[in-house]
């Protein structure tokens, strides 16, 4: 009989992929997938370090597991991901519920690891690779629909807020082949959409051929399928991606380009290498070249040293710009960063007000674009049902916004053509043309 695992997974896409190859390796070894904790032989959580709250999300999941775990002495449980590689065994340590520690880049050993823990001893593996990839492994594919593929792994950049590059280590490419070979394998299952993933996909380079020629080849084999790509990185998003932008049809009209503050001297003190002139400029760069295209963002309120002036140039950056969307946090200091050395001296109320601020700014521009959709046409890729309402349907347009669309006769998977008829900060609202 099969064994059944239980795996919940945080933090971001990366991971999301990452569950994918560790649910393949562990079918290999006769487990069978079970949405019920309860009745699991093995849980996993793959966890995220980027902030602290997201590691203390973790640790609730762990005290409502261990309850399951009184229950079954048998189970195996096990931290996985960017918590698991930052903290070692640190985690078994403070939470002896813990079997298995596996990292971002072990996850090939995961059997191994399972066969120490079953024979009585817990589990570490958090050793960091210059070269795994896992392009070997047959991802597993899980939502029929729409796919996460990773095209590298690590991070280079020391952006100095950032524990990524701590968790996840040095960048590599996969090889070109093994990604066409699997846009070609997602294509005769006839996914619709597939998003390339990366830390900073514009630095992907593989025997001469860069990102701009990767994600070209990926659209070409089937332009029926969605392209996307995240994430790219302001200081190498090159104009040759822009213009493979626009020639090609089927890559989303879609840049998700982080910001984090509109003040080039947080910036530098950021290690983000490029200015803000800098980066506005792209943007206009983007606009001409893409007419159209939809462009969100990640910023970081209360960095150390952040003062008023600076607070006010990430307002005006974002009035400026005009994101059709943002991702903002506050900062959050993360141990063995180079931020970290910094006196993390913006006090919590301030950090919570200029974050405010930044997320009302940013809902009203979203409003403002999202109104002037209304009475347009637009293509989208049919997800599935409203949850809220089973009469409608939910989807994703080109730029990537979300849209209820009113009509239930319509399929998961269908492309449709729809008329907006009303919008709010993060929705769209929509009636079906036939
Ligand atoms: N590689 C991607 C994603 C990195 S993590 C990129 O470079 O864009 C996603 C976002 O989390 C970052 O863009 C940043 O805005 C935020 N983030 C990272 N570390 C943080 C920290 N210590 N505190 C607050 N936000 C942080
Ligand atoms: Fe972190 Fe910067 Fe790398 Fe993104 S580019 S993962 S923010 S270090
Ligand atoms: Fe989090 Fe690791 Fe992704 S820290 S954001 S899960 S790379």
């Amino acid at each position: 009989m099969n064994k059944k695992l239980y795996i919940e997974t945080y933090g971001c896409q990366m991971n999301l992929a990452d569950t994918e190859i560790v649910s393949a390796l562990l079918f290999e070894s006769n487990f069978e997938l079970t949405n019920h904790p309860e009745e699991a032989n093995l849980i996993l959580i793959n966890t995220c370090s980027v902030r602290e709250r997201a590691e203390q999300r973790i640790y609730g999941r762990l005290g409502f597991i261990k309850k399951i775990k009184e229950k079954n002495k048998n189970l195996i449980v096990g931290i996985i991901g960017c918590m698991a590689e930052r903290l070692k065994e640190k985690i078994i340590t403070d939470y002896p519920i813990v079997d298995l520690i596996i990292g971002p880049d072990e996850y090939r050993n995961v059997t191994k690891y399972l066969e120490q823990v079953e024979s009585g001893e817990k589990a570490v593996g958090v050793e960091l690779s210059l070269s795994e990839t896992y392009e070997d492994i047959e991802q597993f594919h899980s939502n029929g629909l729409s796919a996460w593929l990773p095209i590298m792994r690590g991070c280079n950049n020391f952006c100095s807020y950032c524990i990524v590059p701590y968790t996840r280590g040095r960048e590599r490419s996969r090889s070109f082949n093994s990604i066409l070979n699997e846009v070609e394998k997602l294509s005769n299952q006839n996914y619709k959409e597939i998003t390339l993933l990366g830390q900073n996909v514009n630095s992907y380079f593989w025997n001469g051929k860069d990102f701009s020629d990767l994600i070209e080849t990926c659209a070409k084999v089937n332009r029926n399928i969605r392209i996307r790509f995240i994430t790219s990185h302001p200081k190498d998003l090159s104009e040759k991606l822009l213009h493979c932008i626009a020639d090609n049809e089927n890559i989303c009209n879609h840049l998700h380009l982080p910001l984090q503050s509109g003040s080039s001297r947080i910036l530098e003190l950021m290690n983000r290498k490029y200015t803000y002139e800098h980066y506005y400029d792209l943007i206009q760069k983007a606009r001409v070249i893409i007419p159209g295209i939809s462009i969100t963002t990640d910023i970081i309120a209360g960095f150390p040293s952040e003062n008023e002036e600076d607070h006010k140039a990430t307002m005006n950056a974002i009035e400026q710009i005009k994101y059709d969307n943002a991702f903002m946090f506050k900062y959050s200091p993360r141990e063995g960063t180079l931020a970290y050395k910094l006196e993390d001296d913006v006090a919590e109320r301030v950090k919570i007000f200029r974050l405010s601020e930044i997320i009302n700014l940013q809902q009203n521009i979203s409003k403002e674009i999202n109104d002037t959709t209304v009475g347009k046409i637009q293509l989208v890729l049919i997800e599935g049902k409203n949850k809220k309402n089973p009469e409608q349907m939910i989807g994703r347009t080109d730029n990537n916004k979300f849209v209820v669309v009113e009509n239930n006769e319509i399929k998961i998977g269908d492309i449709v053509r729809v008329k907006i008829i009303n919008s709010t900060s993060a929705t769209l609202f929509a009636k079906v043309l036939t």
